[in-house]
């Protein structure tokens, strides 16, 4: 892997750890049930704004390209991913949608918790599978496999 693409793969690890206390102190807000709407509103707004940069520094910061360029065979997996991006900006908007919407009572904040969670947990196998396909192509770059 060139040093471009080891690089990126740091810069990436960095994004990853710094996402998991974003979503860790996300979670203790949506644990806790204490803030307002409004409050909610810009937590989730900040959430996907930082997300949504953050999937931009993948895309555009040749994490995905250098790995692919390692090794051809896992561009189909690469493209599930880049194509998780956009299903999650999405679920991101309507996450959003739904804090907007009603007034903070248990079953609004039932909602919300329970639509957190699912999100932070598929965000957490996605950057899960990110990893692991970094980590393939080094393998493939070394001639580890196979
Ligand atoms: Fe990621």
């Amino acid at each position: 892997m060139t040093e471009r693409g080891r690089a990126a793969a740091r810069q990436i690890q960095d994004e990853h750890r710094h996402l998991r206390q974003v979503l860790a102190s996300a979670g203790a807000v949506f644990d806790a049930r204490s803030a307002d709407r409004d409050e909610v509103v810009r937590l989730i707004e900040s959430l996907r704004r930082e997300l949504i940069e953050h999937f931009e520094s993948e895309e555009t910061g040749g994490y995905f390209s250098e790995a692919i360029a390692a090794a051809p065979r896992l561009s189909e997996r690469a493209a599930r991913l880049l194509q998780e991006h956009r299903e999650l900006a999405d679920e991101l908007d309507r996450f959003l949608s739904l804090a907007q919407e009603g007034t903070p009572d248990d079953a609004w904040w039932d909602r919300l918790a329970a639509r957190f969670h699912q999100l932070a947990e598929r965000l957490h196998a996605h950057e899960l599978a990110e990893t692991a396909l970094l980590q393939d192509a080094y393998l493939d770059d070394l001639g580890a496999t196979d």
